[in-house]
């Protein structure tokens, strides 16, 4: 698999090209439940997919595309790399973050946002974690200095209402309390400052038109020192390919 980390920085983009990278056999209007691959992506898939199949994969080559799809979502998000972390869904993230919180936090949620956001919570119930749901629009007024986390969409799944994110961003400098940022059904159409916030996640199969299985997590950098890796495993290693046994 030949991906140059760089090498969508050259293309020019203009509606023709980008037009011409898809192939829908109907006028497609649900990137919100599913985005269609670009014509490259879906190729390097093919490529990716032959080379299993043919017993030539090369486990280490999958490092380069890995990391080129990091940059680029570090790109869209307006963060550096080191603060993306790669995983496979948005309620893994938000999981890893219900784990880390202490026992007896509110988290604040909007009434009616995506189960990825919420259930990851109230799995937490049985360590005293209350979740506090009230209506989207009033949930910046909610936060109080009893708030530990807000966990919310940019984007509402359901019908598309947009969160008011400076409103948020200033309720949680006001109160300290954080705010993981669900940026899945905005990163790709809205932009999205993620370094405003302790963390956001993101899934790629929608706005990004990736495949199912790819996800996207930023932490701001002062609180990675705070954060349990919970699901560590052998990708997380600092050398990974040296630091795979023992
Ligand atoms: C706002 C939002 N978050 C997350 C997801 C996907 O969640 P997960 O990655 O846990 O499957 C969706 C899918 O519809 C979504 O709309």
């Amino acid at each position: 698999m030949k991906i140059d980390a760089d090498a969508h920085d050259a293309i020019p983009v203009t509606l023709a090209a980008a037009r011409a990278e898809f192939d829908a056999a109907v006028t497609y209007l649900d990137t919100a439940t599913f985005g269609l691959p670009p014509r490259r992506s879906w190729a390097a898939l093919q490529q990716a997919l032959a080379q299993w199949r043919a017993g030539t994969a090369d486990a280490v080559a999958y490092d380069l595309p890995l990391a080129a799809a990091r940059s680029s979502y570090a790109r869209l998000a307006g963060v550096d790399p080191s603060v993306v972390a790669v995983g496979s869904q948005v309620s893994v993230f938000a999981g890893l973050i219900a784990a880390n919180l202490p026992g007896g936090s509110e988290v604040l949620t909007a009434t009616g946002d995506f189960t990825s956001i919420l259930f990851p919570f109230y799995a937490q119930s049985g360590r005293g974690i209350r979740v506090r749901e009230v209506p989207l629009d009033r949930i910046a007024d909610c936060v109080t200095s009893r708030t530990t986390l807000v966990a919310v969409s940019a984007v509402q799944s359901a019908d598309g209402r947009v969160a008011d994110l400076d409103a948020l961003h200033a309720a949680s400098r006001a109160t300290g309390a954080r705010v993981l940022l669900d940026t899945t059904q905005a990163v790709g159409w809205l932009p999205v400052d993620a370094s405003r916030f302790a963390y956001t996640a993101c899934g790629g199969y929608k706005w990004l038109l990736s495949p199912r299985g790819t996800a996207y997590f930023t932490i701001n950098p002062t609180l990675i020192d705070d954060l349990t890796p919970h699901y560590a495993g052998w990708y997380a290693g600092e050398d990974r390919w040296s630091s795979i046994y023992g």
